[in-house]
């Protein structure tokens, strides 16, 4: 979704933000912009509307003598307020061209203070909200104020989430940003010899590690090696920059076509890391210094609720299944969006545990508001430290997975699963439950979960031949039971995403009541089946999908003959415990869907209308 960077230093602005807009192309864009103010103090600005060559355009348009100066801002738009064209592309400037602006967010009454500010003769040349914000500091200006009264001000009479950077030609050596809600959230990074400011953490960390964030309401004004951070009445805020300690960024393609098949076969890597340090195999514990007991004591809650937004609602179905299995508390997911509107009954013995890889999608950030404003304690699993949900919740556990830049989620979900059972673990060891067979058991077979991801991923040429044969089909159903109900989901979903076929997740027992009228010869069924006590349910299933003319491609961990037999197509993964298999069936339905879009001739990393991180409603 919408990226903002800015830069002033002592080289030239241009270059050091397309190269900063191209780390924030992974949360989706279909159009970019930069403003710079020239060495006579003109502002320019290139812009592009065009979903797949905005950025490769700007490069080209750049090399022009008028982007040669020391200060600038950029932008990748991720439209919601008009179509996507130069003129809705940002950044936006005031109809004189003495301010420019770039916008995260929505301003909820825009129209309103657009029909003011036309009323005063000031006119507009695009249809978004966020045109508003360049003609209203310019008239603010034009009154008298400086850059930063001006975007003072305008704060009192925006609403909604909004993070902005303006420049000015009337305060030609500065960049004002603000932050107001959770519109994907504002970061400064400083060097010796310059000033970054962005949406995202990963696309300042190339140039510095020396990072400030700014809070809800803060607003910022950064000149060449310095910055003046200030509240809402415009006092000065006292606060130092810290020292960001990160695993290094590999977002290198390598010899991999795609990044989502690239992250698809990191993931024996990446669990690995997710895993490492913090289980002890020989005494069967696991340590999560993250989690102060004093501040999360498990014994105290009644009642635990997951939550989190399309891969990371999987994530949290997932969730509450092994954590009602493990501790007995009950537990249930619920997608963000709906969780914070329903105002539901909630207390301090109700833990909420958001999950949200980015730690920055809106719907999920408002949920632990929520939850923080009615006393509940919340735990975040994101994948940085740093980010907005990290800064909100009582504790955050890092899944560790390293930067994830394919849109469609793959590693960061397998990570966040296997970050959920040890965190259930732990607690497990908190409620001093002892550490049955069974748990001992599912602590061994963590140790072997990246083996057994690597001899999934070596299946990959089997597998890619189902993927290939589903593009033929335009609907396709995936079924699972228990705790592989969130897998069909997640299969399901990874279809749409990236192969923009319609595919629906369904628990099996629910086919009786609606679904089997849609089976037949064009529809072919995706069972999971795992080798559990309801296999002999789901054989039971597969009969019913077959007498309906229904292709079956099965995905298991089980030998059986039976399965054999029924199956039209057979994927057989290791067997490992029920809990962790999961993980397994997943890996095998991402390359599905993988192969399905390559053979559709789709570009799985930019799929049509979607955003790597959504931060608005
Ligand atoms: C978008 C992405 C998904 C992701 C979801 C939640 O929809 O395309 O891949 O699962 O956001 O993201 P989060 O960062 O909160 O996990």
């Amino acid at each position: 979704m919408c990226g903002i960077y800015g830069y002033i230093g002592e080289h030239s602005a241009a270059q050091i933000i397309v190269k900063g807009l191209r780390s924030l192309e992974y949360r989706g864009y279909d159009s970019a912009g930069i403003a710079v103010i020239d060495n006579v103090g003109n502002i320019n600005i290139s812009k592009f509307g065009e979903h797949k060559s905005s950025i490769d355009k700007l490069t080209k348009s750049i090399k022009d003598d008028k982007f040669n100066g020391n200060i600038g801002i950029g932008h990748t738009r991720w439209a919601t307020h008009g179509e996507i064209s130069k003129n809705n592309s940002h950044p936006h400037s005031d109809s004189d061209n003495t301010v420019a602006i770039v916008h995260n967010g929505i301003i909820e009454n825009y129209l309103e203070i657009k029909q003011k500010l036309e009323c005063l003769g000031i006119r507009f040349s695009s249809q978004t909200d966020s045109e508003i914000i360049a003609n209203y500091l310019s008239y603010e200006i034009k009154k008298g104020e400086n850059l930063l009264k001006a975007v003072s001000k305008l704060k009192k009479v925006i609403r909604g989430n909004s993070s902005i950077l303006a420049i000015s030609i009337s305060n030609p050596e500065e960049i004002i940003g603000i932050r107001l809600g959770n519109a994907g959230g504002i970061v400064v990074g400083l060097d010796d010899n310059a000033t970054y400011i962005s949406s995202d953490l990963s696309a300042l960390l190339p140039r510095t590690n020396k990072i400030l964030y700014l809070e809800n309401q803060e607003i910022i004004k950064i000149s060449n090696r310095n910055y003046k951070l200030y509240n809402s009445d415009l006092e000065e805020i006292d606060r130092s920059p810290q020292k960001i300690e990160v695993d290094k960024y590999d977002v290198d393609k390598g010899e991999y076509p795609h990044y989502m098949i690239k992250e698809i076969n990191e993931q024996p890597n990446s669990i690995q890391s997710s895993i490492a340090g913090r289980i002890n195999f020989s005494s069967n514990t696991v340590i999560l210094p993250e989690i102060d007991n004093k501040e999360i004591n498990i014994s105290e809650f009644n009642r635990i609720i997951f939550t989190g937004m399309g891969t990371s609602l999987h994530a949290a179905m997932y969730g509450a299944y092994i954590f009602e299995n493990i501790l007995g508390i009950a537990s249930s997911a619920e997608n963000s969006s709906e969780l914070r509107y329903r105002n539901p009954v909630i207390d301090d013995k109700t833990l909420l545990i958001a999950i949200t890889q980015s730690g920055e999608t809106a719907d999920t950030l408002s949920a632990i508001e929520h939850f923080k404003n009615k006393s509940c304690k919340v735990i975040s699993i994101v994948e940085s430290f740093g980010t907005e949900a990290s800064r909100i919740s009582d504790s955050t556990i890092r899944i560790k997975a390293g930067q994830e830049i394919g849109v469609a989620a793959t590693k960061t979900l397998t990570s966040t699963m296997v970050t959920l059972i040890q965190l259930a673990l732990f607690f497990n060891l908190d409620l001093n439950k002892s550490v049955g067979n069974t748990i001992s058991s599912l602590i061994k077979d963590i140790s072997i979960l990246p083996s057994s991801i690597s001899e999934v991923l070596n299946c990959e040429t089997e597998i890619k031949k189902l993927g290939n044969s589903m593009s033929g089909y335009s609907n396709i159903l995936y079924l699972g039971r228990g705790i592989n109900i969130s897998t069909a989901l997640e299969g399901a979903l990874k279809m749409k995403e990236i192969a923009y076929l319609h595919a629906e997740g369904y628990p099996a027992g629910e086919m009786k009541h609606g679904v089997n009228a849609l089976l037949g010869s064009k529809m072919p069924t995706i069972l999971i089946i795992p080798d559990d006590e309801l296999f002999e349910k789901n054989l039971g299933t597969i009969n019913e999908v077959k007498a309906r003319g229904s292709k079956t491609l099965v995905i298991t961990d089980s030998n059986s003959k039976d399965l054999r037999t029924l199956s039209d197509d057979l994927i057989v993964v290791p067997k490992i415990n029920n809990l962790l298999s999961p993980i397994l069936f997943i890996i095998a339905l991402q390359i599905i869907a993988y192969h399905t879009a390559i053979s559709l001739n789709l570009d799985p990393d930019k799929p049509r209308n979607l955003a790597k991180t959504v931060t608005v409603e």
